[in-house]
């Protein structure tokens, strides 16, 4: 399969540039910007992208790529601080005391052979940069100028080297996908073969091959990754695949029942149904510190999965929906920003079994998962679903655990997404969740005073769910959800809309 390599610079984009890449139906890889060369020359990409990045071409230790790249005659672009990199490593010049650039500026082509080809004359580019290019290396012409930037991008047909001082890959650049098509199709001749439907048919040949007649097994709690990682493992190996779904008494409202019994009714798959609520819920019990929490759960999950594993004779396999991001962050310098909260969900699992792991999602982005979901034949009520947190409803009561919370928040919840659903607005939302406060307040029903529970009404929009902004879920629905709320669950007397974004809020309350 065709590939492009995007070398990482440290640019915020680079996840983006990626995405797009493989929007085109090319498979995009990212790898720090001093990947070995001799790993480029093995990985045999069919071109290669310098991202962008916040340093300065003349800093002491600036990021630079192996210059044998360039001599390596596969076709280059660079973007941003990548054009700069190809300058300064090529014999231009860059100027440092340049005025910055940020935002909308016009692009106006003066060579439509190749990069900038039935791109029209004129479009609107995104700029986002200190320093320019102010001098060319030998062999090398601009292509397309804007009112600041006579060298906005530029070109060595004969070396197949190509830069942008502007940004192809926000959508505010309204000719970008056709600039980034020229590159992979035109330039680099890429076929466009990265596709659900080869992915399915190469990962499951992959999986047979590795696995043979051994067993794997994977924890499925319903959410969209492992869900479709084990249907896709089943097409591959059958029922030597045993899913495990552990009920952990926190889940939503019949959440448990609906998808062991759709799994099994329409792949006939090889689940495990296991009920360790009780023991769950016997653990949080009287537990608030929200970190407490997650840590009860997730090595309680590890406890009851590993007994689980125990009594499915010679598994060997563990099955993960590890995606690309994850792999990304965890393989570039930059590091993983402060720990906020404690992400548990099957961490940890791998060491403390010694099970080989299978991630057959470790190139995927979520949007290519959720297209091979539904190449698999999963309902669009399984792919659309919101994300879910592993310590599920525990970190949307604010306060100990009970029985009787669990209760009157699943109700609630249940009410909120119903409606939600009903006005046809659910996958406009990123997550949508009722959360139960540990705040009693006066109301009155009938001619009785009451003194009952707060439910606090969550609905975010995002991207990727590292920033957030509260939904403007029109006030007909929302008084609609509090009435029926208010109604119909007994023990709540205050329904209140939460319009926090993140930052500063996150989006679970806990
Ligand atoms: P926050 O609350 O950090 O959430 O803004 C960002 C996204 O992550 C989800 N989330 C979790 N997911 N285990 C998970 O699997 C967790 O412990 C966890 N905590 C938060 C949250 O639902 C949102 O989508």
């Amino acid at each position: 399969m065709d590939k492009i390599l995007i070398l990482d610079f440290g640019a915020q984009y680079t996840q983006l540039i990626a995405r797009r890449v493989r929007e085109l139906s090319v498979l995009s890889l990212v790898e720090n910007f001093d990947f070995p060369y001799e790993k480029i020359a093995e990985l045999a990409p069919k071109g290669i992208i310098l991202s962008g990045g916040p340093s300065s071409v003349y800093q002491v230790g600036a990021p630079l790529p192996d210059k044998r790249i360039f001599e390596s005659g596969i076709p280059i672009l660079g973007i941003c601080y990548g054009l700069q990199v190809i300058a300064h490593l090529l014999g231009g010049e860059v100027d440092r005391s340049a005025h910055q650039e940020f935002g909308k500026a016009i692009l106006v082509v003066d060579d439509a052979k190749d990069l900038m080809r039935d791109i029209g004359d004129v479009s609107k580019v995104w700029m986002s940069h200190a320093d320019k290019v102010t001098k060319l290396p030998q062999g090398f012409a601009p292509i397309a100028h804007t009112d600041n930037s006579p060298i906005a991008a530029v070109k060595s047909e004969q070396r197949k080297i190509f830069g942008v001082q502007f940004h192809p890959e926000v959508v505010h650049t309204s000719k970008g996908k056709e600039i980034l098509g020229n590159f992979v199709f035109r330039i680099c001749g890429c076929a466009g073969d990265w596709k659900p439907g080869n992915f399915i048919e190469e990962t499951a040949r992959d999986i047979k091959a590795r696995v043979g007649n051994e067993t794997v097994i994977c924890a499925m709690s319903g959410g969209v990754d492992s869900a479709v990682a084990a249907v896709l493992i089943q097409r591959a190996i059958g029922n030597q695949l045993h899913a495990v779904h552990i009920d952990n008494g926190v889940m939503r409202k019949d959440e448990s029942r609906n998808v062991v019994e759709y799994f099994k009714k329409n792949f006939d798959m090889n689940l495990h149904h296991v009920d360790a609520s009780e023991q769950f819920l016997k653990k949080l019990h009287g537990v608030t510190d929200p970190e407490k929490k997650r840590k009860i759960i997730g090595n309680t999950f590890i406890e009851v999965f590993e007994k689980v594993a125990h009594d499915i004779k010679g598994a060997r396999f563990l099955a993960q929906g590890t995606l690309y991001p994850d792999v990304i962050e965890s393989q570039s310098h930059k590091g993983p920003s402060a720990k906020i909260k404690t992400h548990h969900n099957v961490g940890g699992l791998p060491e403390v079994m010694k099970l080989e792991l299978i991630e057959p999602f470790r190139l995927l982005f979520k949007d290519e998962v959720r297209q091979v979901g539904r190449a698999l034949g999963i309902s669009d009520d399984i792919i659309d679903r919101h994300p879910f947190p592993g310590p599920g409803l525990a970190v949307r009561i604010l306060s100990d655990v009970t029985p009787e919370k669990l209760e009157i928040l699943r109700h609630a919840d249940d009410i909120f997404i119903e409606e939600i659903k009903r006005h046809g607005i659910y996958t406009d939302i990123w997550q949508a969740f009722a959360v139960l406060l540990p705040v009693q307040s006066v109301g009155v029903m009938g001619d009785e005073r009451t003194y009952e529970y707060t439910i606090a009404l969550r609905a975010v929009t995002s991207e990727d769910g590292m920033t957030a902004d509260w939904a403007q879920v029109p006030y007909d629905i929302l008084a609609r959800v509090s009435g029926r709320i208010i109604n119909e669950v007994r023990g709540v007397n205050r329904v209140v809309y939460d319009i926090s974004s993140k930052p500063p809020s996150t989006i679970e309350w806990e």
